[in-house]
């Protein structure tokens, strides 16, 4: 499945995250698996120290670049000097000449530093370094507080989204803003392997000869979400791939919606002292 993105780039809706995929041996192996079963996205960011192996297992696959969807996450808001210094890191880094798709890995609690290091996003957008620029950990507020000064929208919201935290709201007011809304942490750091998510999981599961896993991808791309679950384990990997094929009913979308509980998993964005600017 594709989502159009609003300025037309088409990124593949199903990836590979890798967050906590240890750089070595163990970013490459699972790059390379995910890339020879199909995958054609890969979610990195300058923060989880990996981009060197992935980029070493894309070149490895022999997969030409541009069939292979590349996101990364800048994690300093700084100087434009600065952020130039670890974008082209980067694409060192990934070995490549372009980004696919760029996200602000966490919002800055002023909004004077998200509106600058959007305008530095927007620069590298029209240099064409970048074929899309999104923010990530972004709420409403952070949002509309960019658009005051932004040229250009942001194409991707990337946030924390599963069964126990659907993002409905958020979702709706992406959506009237033609921000595509991506999920992180799909499986809760596990918490949909328990109650009160797993009962009705299982039983839409084995409706279909499905696993819970499978499931919640199925809903994320049902509802239009882009998901990129992690697994380091080749036979997860595989299983993840297959659950983008899974469709459910709109009923059984539903249910799941309806497990909602506003439980995050990860941290508050708004409650958090990350993304301090750096001099
Ligand atoms: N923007 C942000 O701030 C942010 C924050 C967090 C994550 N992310 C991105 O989102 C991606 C996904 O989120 P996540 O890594 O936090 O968590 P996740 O995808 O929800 O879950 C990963 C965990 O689930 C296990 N798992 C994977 N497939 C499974 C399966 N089929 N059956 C049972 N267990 C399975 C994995 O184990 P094994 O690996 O041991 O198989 C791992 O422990 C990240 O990798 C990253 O790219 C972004």
């Amino acid at each position: 499945m594709i989502k159009h993105l609003s300025n037309g780039v088409m990124m593949p809706m199903f990836g590979l995250g890798t967050f906590r995929v240890a750089p070595g041996e163990s970013a490459y192996e699972t790059v390379k698996y995910a890339l020879s079963v199909g995958y054609r996205h890969i979610d990195t960011a300058q923060m989880y120290q990996n981009e060197a192996s992935v980029g070493e297992a894309i070149i490895d696959s022999k997969i030409p670049r541009n069939e292979i969807f590349i996101t990364t996450k800048q994690l300093i808001h700084s100087s434009v000097e600065n952020m130039q210094k670890a974008f082209d890191e980067s694409l060192r880094k990934l070995k490549t000449d372009y980004i696919d798709l760029i996200l602000i890995h966490w919002p800055n609690h002023n909004k004077a530093i998200n509106q600058a290091t959007w305008a530095f996003f927007e620069s590298l957008y029209e240099r064409k370094l970048v074929r899309a620029i999104g923010v990530s950990n972004f709420q409403r507020h952070h949002i509309i507080d960019l658009l005051e000064t932004a040229k250009i929208k942001p194409m991707v919201n990337q946030v924390e989204l599963h069964p126990g935290l659907n993002q409905i709201p958020l979702q709706t007011y992406l959506e009237s803003e033609q921000i595509a809304i991506e999920s992180y942490g799909p499986f809760m750091k596990g918490g949909i392997f328990e109650e009160p998510y797993c009962e009705k999981l299982q039983e839409i599961a084995d409706h279909h000869q499905a696993t819970i896993t499978q499931v919640v991808i199925a809903w994320g791309l049902h509802r239009g979400i882009i998901m990129i679950p992690k697994s380091v384990t080749p036979s997860r990997i595989l299983e993840n791939y297959q659950g983008q094929f899974l469709e459910l009913s709109s009923h059984e979308v539903s249910e799941i919606n309806a497990l909602n509980r506003g439980k995050r998993v990860y941290t508050d964005p708004d409650n958090n002292s990350w993304s301090t600017y750096q001099k």
